[in-house]
């Protein structure tokens, strides 16, 4: 299905893996001209080498943390009037007794997972309204929504970002700019993998027999983890020229672990 975005441009922050990297991926398939961001430089340069040659698409890698002021002007300085922005980081901590979350975690989460995405969005949203057209996307977390004391730090600072994008949204929609959230649960990315292969090795058991543990502990309905191919879609989906009348959503993608009819 054309999108409707070829030869526009995006910025997608945290894009050398995982979900970050799909939607990337997703984005040049539908013939929109990239610029990457990630920390470190080796995985960030094959990410872009990768879906350059699989789209032939321009693809900008830029090596900063979008978490500073350094990291986000360089990364403005190389796509200045972006059409598209996608923000997503690496899952903060686990934190399992909420009393020893430090001062300094919750800082450096507040950095990366909240002041991060609000600046980017504050210094690109304007030139899209003027220009008719944008599409913002934060890949958060489902437990923005559903509260968990072992993703405190993750999903406290995303539910402070999903008010804020479901706000600016509504004063920016008739510009067709639009701000939309993504909801991930448990997705086969690097951080899961490392995860739960810690976990099977302290148990004797594989891979596999703890992401079945983990369904059937979760419920999750599917019973399966998501595909981060699967958030690609849905970013690219909602980028489209097609959801211009999605308005601070915020949409749960984890295979049915989470129930609400709206
Ligand atoms: N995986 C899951 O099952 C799951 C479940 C619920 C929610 N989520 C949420 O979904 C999002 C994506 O998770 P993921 O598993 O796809 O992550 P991931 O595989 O760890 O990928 C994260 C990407 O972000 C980059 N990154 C991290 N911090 C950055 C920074 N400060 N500046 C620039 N780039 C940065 C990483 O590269 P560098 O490290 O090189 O910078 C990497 O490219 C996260 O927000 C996470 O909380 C994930």
């Amino acid at each position: 299905m054309d999108l409707g975005i070829k030869g526009r441009t995006a910025i997608i922050n945290g894009a050398s893996a995982g979900m970050g990297k799909q939607a990337a991926l997703a984005l040049a398939q539908a013939g929109v001209d990239i610029c990457i961001s990630a920390r470190g430089e080796a995985r960030l340069m094959a990410a872009a080498e990768e879906i350059a040659r699989l789209t032939g698409v321009c693809v900008t890698p830029v090596v900063a943390d979008h978490s500073t002021d350094q990291g986000r002007a360089a990364i403005l300085a190389a796509c200045p009037k972006p059409d598209i922005l996608v923000g997503t980081c690496s899952p903060p901590p686990m934190t399992p007794d909420y009393r020893s979350i430090s001062m300094e975690q919750w800082h450096s989460a507040l950095d990366i997972s909240l002041l991060s995405p609000v600046q980017f969005i504050h210094a690109v949203v304007d030139g899209m309204c003027t220009r008719g057209f944008g599409r913002i996307v934060n890949i958060a977390t489902v437990a923005a929504k559903y509260p968990l004391e072992l993703r405190v730090l993750s999903g406290a600072t995303r539910a402070a970002l999903i008010n804020y994008t479901g706000a600016v949204a509504l004063r920016v929609v008739q510009h067709n700019v639009t701000l939309n959230n993504i909801l991930p649960g448990m997705f086969h990315t690097a951080f899961v993998e490392d995860q739960l292969t810690a976990r099977a090795r302290d148990n004797g058991t594989s891979y596999a027999e703890e992401v079945s543990r983990f369904v059937d502990t979760w419920n999750i309905a599917a019973k399966r983890f998501g595909d981060p191919a699967e958030v690609g879609a849905m970013v690219a989906m909602l980028c489209s020229q097609f959801a211009g009348y999605i308005v601070g959503q915020s949409i749960v993608m984890d295979g049915g672990a989470t129930r609400s009819t709206f």
